[in-house]
């Protein structure tokens, strides 16, 4: 199977090529002879043991704002999935970039779509629980988190981008996976628990919001849920995550303790630090789905734990 990752430099794309890596470094990465510019995955496709052929595709090969670039890459190195990470995520930014954020999140995705389907390659798309309201009072009505048939309502202008191009993949009808994901983190990119991490090491205390409540999802829990429902040939829109629910406050408080930290943290309400763009109150997203298909959905501390021990050094 030949693997195409696009936002291969973002938080989730290099989670999916360290992934695949397996534990090699850089430099043992081994280049595949047979199909130029893929590398031989250490990870197999366990119903088969078929082999995994993955390529990296940064955003000078492949720009979902340049649908010709999309194009040419596709024809040169005719994946057979598609994984797109590449989105356009600056929330707040987004805000007064609404033009620029719809080309990419909407527009680009729409060309994505339909350049996949013309070529008969799957294409894996995440999405956000931001297509969502994120309503307090959610919390209450979907104890269990959002389920994928919960009327979306965009919470930001970031949020109605994601969903635009939700809609755009599913007009087209074809062999589309939307895999809705919130609270990413992971040892890569930028992410809440790394800052955390640094925060603590640098500032010494620390103010957390304690009023927005959801799951911590690690990427290595996406990436084998999204292996899993390829295996399985899963369409439609999906939600991904971690059991567990809790509020930025308390996740940051665990973080430490899983570092073996100790500074203060100050919990404080949402507009100690105000945002251009609203967050949501309530980002839980809703896994039932997903474990009826049989695959496993894990409690978020055990990927923290592992994560937070890797980045001692941070
Ligand atoms: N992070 C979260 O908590 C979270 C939560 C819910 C959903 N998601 C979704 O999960 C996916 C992965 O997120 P992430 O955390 O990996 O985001 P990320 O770290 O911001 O990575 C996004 C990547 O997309 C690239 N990109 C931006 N505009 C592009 C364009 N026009 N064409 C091609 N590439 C472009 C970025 O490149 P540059 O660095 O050059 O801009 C970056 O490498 C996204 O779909 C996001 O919406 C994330």
């Amino acid at each position: 199977m030949k693997i195409a990752i696009s936002g291969s430099e973002g938080q989730l794309g290099l989670s999916w090529q360290h992934y695949l890596k397996g534990d090699l470094d850089d430099t043992e990465a081994k280049s595949s002879t047979i199909l130029p510019g893929y590398y031989e995955s250490k990870v197999y496709n366990s119903s088969d043991s078929e082999a995994i052929y993955w390529l990296p595709l940064n955003r000078a090969q492949f720009d979902l704002c340049v649908p010709e670039s999309i194009q040419t890459t596709l024809d040169r190195f005719q994946p057979d999935v598609l994984i797109n990470t590449a989105a356009y995520t600056k929330v707040d930014q987004a805000e007064d970039e609404q033009e620029l954020a719809f080309e990419c999140n909407a527009k680009g995705v729409a060309a994505l779509g339909k350049a996949c389907m013309e070529r008969d390659i799957r294409l894996v798309h995440y999405s956000t629980d931001y297509v969502f309201p994120g309503l307090e009072e959610d919390a209450l009505k979907y104890p269990s988190g959002y389920p994928e048939s919960a009327p979306t309502d965009p919470v930001n202008i970031y949020g109605e981008t994601k969903w635009k191009g939700e809609q755009e993949l599913l007009s087209l009808e074809s062999n589309v996976l939307i895999l809705r994901v919130s609270w990413l983190c992971s040892a890569y990119g930028n992410n809440f628990l790394k800052t955390i991490l640094k925060r603590a090491k640098s500032h010494g205390q620390l103010k957390v919001v304690n009023d927005q409540i959801g799951v911590p999802t690690f990427t290595e829990d996406v990436i084998e849920q999204t292996l899993q429902l390829l295996q399985l040939n899963a369409q439609g829109v999906l939600h991904l995550g971690s059991k567990g629910i809790i509020s930025w406050h308390d996740f940051a408080k665990e973080i430490l303790e899983f570092a073996d930290i100790n500074v203060p943290i100050e919990a404080v309400s949402s507009d100690f630090f105000p945002s251009k763009a609203v967050r949501p109150k309530f980002s839980k997203l809703s896994t039932s789905k997903l474990e009826n298909l049989g695959i496993k959905v894990w409690p978020w501390q055990r990927a923290c734990k592992r994560v937070v021990s890797s980045l001692k050094d941070i």
